[in-house]
């Protein structure tokens, strides 16, 4: 009798130690993933609701026109900018871009930067 229960609570103590470490190894997969996807979804906003409209009016008559729409300098599209940020800020940081152009005022220079900032988040 005394052997029996003995087992039943090696039993139940392993089937508890086995529980809380399989749910222990979830907390740990889950954080990063949410981190990363929410990085991503912050820079895409970002690129439309406040990069875009610039790359459209400034950049694009060059970078899609002389381009065909799949090249990676064609910057209106998300991936393509991820791609480049740190080239596009430097570029419009230096004044080298747009080319032939003035240099963009400094609150369209900080959106390049805040871009680059939030890909360097994923
Ligand atoms: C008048 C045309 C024109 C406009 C407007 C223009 N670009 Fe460019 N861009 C070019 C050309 C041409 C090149 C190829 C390198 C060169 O000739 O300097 C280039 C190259 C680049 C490069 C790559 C530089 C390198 O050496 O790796 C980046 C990044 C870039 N442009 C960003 C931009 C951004 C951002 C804008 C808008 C703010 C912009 N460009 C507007 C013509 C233009």
């Amino acid at each position: 009798m005394k052997e029996l229960r003995l087992v039943c609570i090696l039993a139940l103590l392993g089937f508890l130690i086995g529980c809380s470490s399989s749910s222990n190894d979830d907390d740990e997969m889950l954080p990063p993933y949410n981190n990363n996807n929410e990085a991503l979804i912050a820079a895409q906003n970002y690129f439309n609701g406040s990069l875009k409209p610039i790359i459209d009016s400034k950049c694009v008559t060059c970078h899609e026109g002389k381009h065909n729409k799949n090249d990676a300098f064609n910057f209106g599209v998300f991936n393509n900018a991820r791609n480049s940020a740190d080239n596009m800020y430097n570029q419009v940081n230096s004044g080298k871009m747009p080319k032939d152009a003035g240099k963009l005022p400094q609150s369209e220079i900080d959106k390049f930067k805040e871009f680059m900032d939030l890909v360097d988040k994923i």
